[in-house]
């Protein structure tokens, strides 16, 4: 599929500008095994790079041009490095030119070129094709230029194109799995400090499913924004009743359950989730260096029930392809991944026992939702790299 993937961006760019491409780099889409929504939160996340990828296939040219040619959408954009870069109408640029104003802001020469860019990580499914864009094209440019970037800024500039250019305030983890992902290791990365460290990611009798719901709820943008002013204000009371809390790794539940009233109701369920998810990735790796993936599975599935019912970035669709497995002997965890409102379930499933559960949970879906359920086997990869030269 990478091969295909690579042949066939190679192939369009040859056909559009008459000439072979000098680089192919690859940037993969990621998933998340626990520590949903604490990136922003001075939280440890654990994702993973995975085998799905834009290729994008590139050389420079001889003036101050840049061609973008976005294969799969059959469109292309143009700008030029001497114009001051603004947000424009067309998203998958914008995530594009807001790499290019952040790396002009940093005082970052470079010359005209010229992508094509095809991709196998489905759009709006929560696998980060957004990161990997923004990711691929950094690293493209610090290989081109160099720029004599480190891959953590390659993958901070991603973050602030995301912030400035297509207005979701994000945090850090997709950029960095998208960067820093390694061929089967899953990576717990202290989001305050950016320390991180490799887990091996073997399941032993178990894999990782996703199910993608082929929904995506428009309120995904706003919905997040919200969650982080919401938790920012939390954090703002708890601190004025607990001076020594400075950021949610040192604020304890019993802080939260003490304040209840004072946060109220829902400010309460956001820091209480936020809480008790950080301490769940530092179960949950333990639980995967032991290899007890009963205790990991677990772990998922309570990361489920508190973002569905506490954090609220679940969906109908999302909650019944978990509901739909939660009694399943060969499934020990699942959860919605990912920012939310929609995308995938993570589901630890017993190798083996995929195709009937992919079978059984496409019906009742079919049969519930009249939409079609898409099923990913994954293998967890190398982050960003060029391919070729
Ligand atoms: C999106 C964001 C990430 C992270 C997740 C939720 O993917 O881009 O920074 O917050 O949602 O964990």
């Amino acid at each position: 599929m990478k091969k295909k993937l690579i042949r066939s961006t190679s192939e369009h760019f040859e056909k559009i500008l008459q000439k072979t491409p000098d680089y192919i780099f690859l940037s993969p889409g990621r998933i998340n095994i626990i520590g949903e929504h604490i990136d922003y939160n001075d939280g440890f996340v654990m994702p993973a790079a995975i085998n799905k990828y834009i290729c994008f296939a590139v050389s420079k040219n001889e003036d101050s041009r840049c061609m973008l040619i976005a294969k799969d959408l059959n469109e292309t954009y143009e700008f030029d490095l001497k114009d001051e870069l603004k947000p424009v109408d067309k998203m998958w640029a914008n995530y594009i030119l807001g790499v290019f104003h952040h790396l002009k802001n940093k005082g970052s020469i470079m010359g005209g070129f010229d992508v094509v860019f095809s991709s196998t990580i489905p759009m709006g499914a929560g696998l980060s094709s957004s990161a990997a864009l923004e990711c691929g094209i950094g690293y493209a440019m610090n290989a081109l230029f160099d720029l004599g970037l480190t891959k953590e800024e390659i993958a901070l500039i991603g973050q602030k194109a995301e912030h400035t250019f297509a207005g979701v305030n994000c945090g850090i983890m997709d950029q960095f799995a998208s960067v820093f992902g390694e061929k089967n290791s899953v990576i717990k990365l202290d989001c305050t400090t950016l320390e991180y460290k490799y887990y091996k990611a073997d399941f032993k009798k178990y894999s990782l499913l996703l199910l993608d719901s082929n929904v995506k709820h428009t309120h995904l943008t706003s919905g997040y924004n919200v969650r982080r002013q919401e938790v920012e204000l939390g954090l703002a009371i708890i601190k004025q009743h607990f001076p020594e809390v400075r950021t949610f790794r040192n604020c304890t539940e019993n802080m939260v359950l003490e304040l209840k009233d004072v946060l109220g109701e829902t400010v309460f369920r956001r820091c209480q989730f936020v809480v008790k998810e950080i301490q769940r990735v530092l179960d949950a790796a333990e639980a995967l260096s032991n290899s007890d993936f009963k205790t990991l599975g677990r772990l998922m599935s309570e990361t489920h029930q508190g973002l569905s019912k506490d954090y609220e970035v679940s969906c109908d669709e999302i909650d019944f392809l978990v509901d739909a497995v939660s009694s399943e002997k060969s499934v020990l965890g699942a959860r919605m991944m990912g920012g939310g409102f929609g995308g995938c379930s993570i589901n630890l499933v017993e190798k083996g026992a995929e195709n009937e559960l992919i079978e059984r949970v496409s019906k009742q879906y079919r049969d519930a939702f009249g939409i079609e359920l898409k099923p990913y086997k994954i293998k967890i990869s190398k982050g960003t790299t060029l391919y070729k030269e």
